[in-house]
Order: C-alpha cells, then structure tokens, then sequence
C-alpha cells in the first residue's frame, strides 16, 4: 500500500500524547494516513515505559494511523523512513532509534490493535531542539538536527513522502536498507540478560549478537552499547 498519509490532519497545540489523541481516532474509524501532530505534548510516551519530553514548538510530536496488511514490518519500515529524512549521517540503533553522530534525534513507538486492524505509528524528531534545552539526564545521549522551528513543516512532508515509500516496500528490501543504516553492526552491546558483539538484524529484524555461548536472536528489548 503506497496511500498518502496525512489526511485527515489534526494539529494540537498541546495535547497529552499524539500517539493517545491517534489511538482514539483509530478506533473511532479513522482512516489509514489520519496525522496528529501536536506542538507540545504533557505526557509523551516513548518504548519500555519510557517518557518523551521536547521543547514546545522545537520537535516533530507526530502520530499517524495505519491500516496496513503487515503492522509487524512498521517498526522497521518507519526506522528507514526517518534515517532518510534525516539524511545521509543517519543511523538506525536497534530496533528503530535514529541517530546522528551516536545521538539519539528520533524515536519511534508503534502502538496497535491488529485484531482491529490499525496500529499507531508515533515519532519524536528533534529537528529544532537547542543541546541546552535537553534536560541534563539526556544531554550526553540526545541529538538534534540543528534545523530552525521554520524547518518543521517541511521536515515533517519530507518524512511523510519518505514513509509513504517505504510503507509500501516488501521485507527483504526494509530489511536491506536498514543494515545499510545498522548502528550496533560489529559493537559490543549489553542487555538485561547478557552481552556480546551485534552482528545485524535477521529477515525478520531480530537483532543478532554474538556470545561466548553461541548468536543469540533479541525480538524485543532494549540493547546498550558497551565501552570496548
Ligand atoms: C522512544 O524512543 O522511546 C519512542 C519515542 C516516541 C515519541 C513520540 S513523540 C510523538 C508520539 N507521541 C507519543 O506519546 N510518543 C510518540
């Protein structure tokens, strides 16, 4: 499927989460490529529990329902899409965190109800955000573009242009472009049950690491990059 996304589009000025604003029109019928965004979110949530913060009116704070035939390909379909919008330094870490120069600009987080047949893609890109204003937790790990707040729109079309082709690309090719992006390839990782060194990411888009035991396949989790 290759549908223009971004129509219907809903903007907030501040709202709790795009992704919660998204849920609720999916399951009110909304159809593949419906698109909030918001300028500031009080409660943006990211993977494993996490929470998302941004600068109001510095970050893309977007949501997009999906209809598609395959919800498990998006994490990495999406993972694609934004390391090409990002351009040409993008990396992808496993699963989807998009990184430039070993700082996380942008996350991902796909949330769904496939027995209802629509998932929520929701992305957070730092396309304007200044290195000061990240909270001093995340201020040796978060990225930005270095774009200005006049950048976002047209950040956000090239995006929406990006994820329409690769929404629309078989596995093997998803698969393909994103070991050309792969961050970890070759790294040493750890994560809550062991460590070892990430060879890629299988035709399913599992992360493989290389133990004292044997290769191990993640499905799922997060991964940490280990001091050599
Ligand atoms: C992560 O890396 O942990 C995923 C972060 C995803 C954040 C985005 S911001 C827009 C959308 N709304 C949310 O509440 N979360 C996603």
């Amino acid at each position: 499927m290759s549908a223009r996304l971004g129509h219907p589009r809903l903007h907030l000025r501040r709202t709790d989460s795009t992704n919660e604003r998204a849920r609720s029109l999916a399951a009110a019928g909304a159809p593949h490529g419906a698109l909030v965004t918001a300028a500031e979110q009080t409660a943006g949530r990211g993977r494993q529990g996490r929470t998302w913060t941004a600068p109001p009116g510095r970050a893309l704070l977007l949501s997009l329902v999906l209809r598609v035939d395959a919800p498990a390909l998006v994490p990495l379909q999406a993972g694609v899409a934004v390391a090409e919008a990002v351009g040409d330094a993008a990396r992808i870490k496993w699963p989807n965190d998009v990184h430039v120069d070993g700082r996380k600009v942008a996350g991902i987080l796909v949330e769904g109800r496939p027995q209802e047949g629509w998932a929520v893609l929701g992305i957070g890109l730092n396309v304007a955000v200044a290195p000061d204003d990240f909270p001093p937790e995340l201020r040796a790990t978060a990225g930005t573009l270095g774009r200005a707040p006049a950048d976002l729109e047209p950040t956000l079309h090239a995006l929406l242009r990006a994820l329409e082709r690769w929404l629309a690309a078989d596995q093997a090719t998803v698969i393909a472009a994103w070991r050309e992006r792969d961050a970890l390839a070759g790294r040493p990782v750890s994560w809550s049950d062991g460590s070892g060194k990430a060879v890629g990411i299988d035709d399913a888009g599992r992360l493989l690491v290389g133990t004292s035991s044997g290769t191990v396949a993640l499905d799922a989790g997060e991964v940490h990059l280990r001091r050599p």
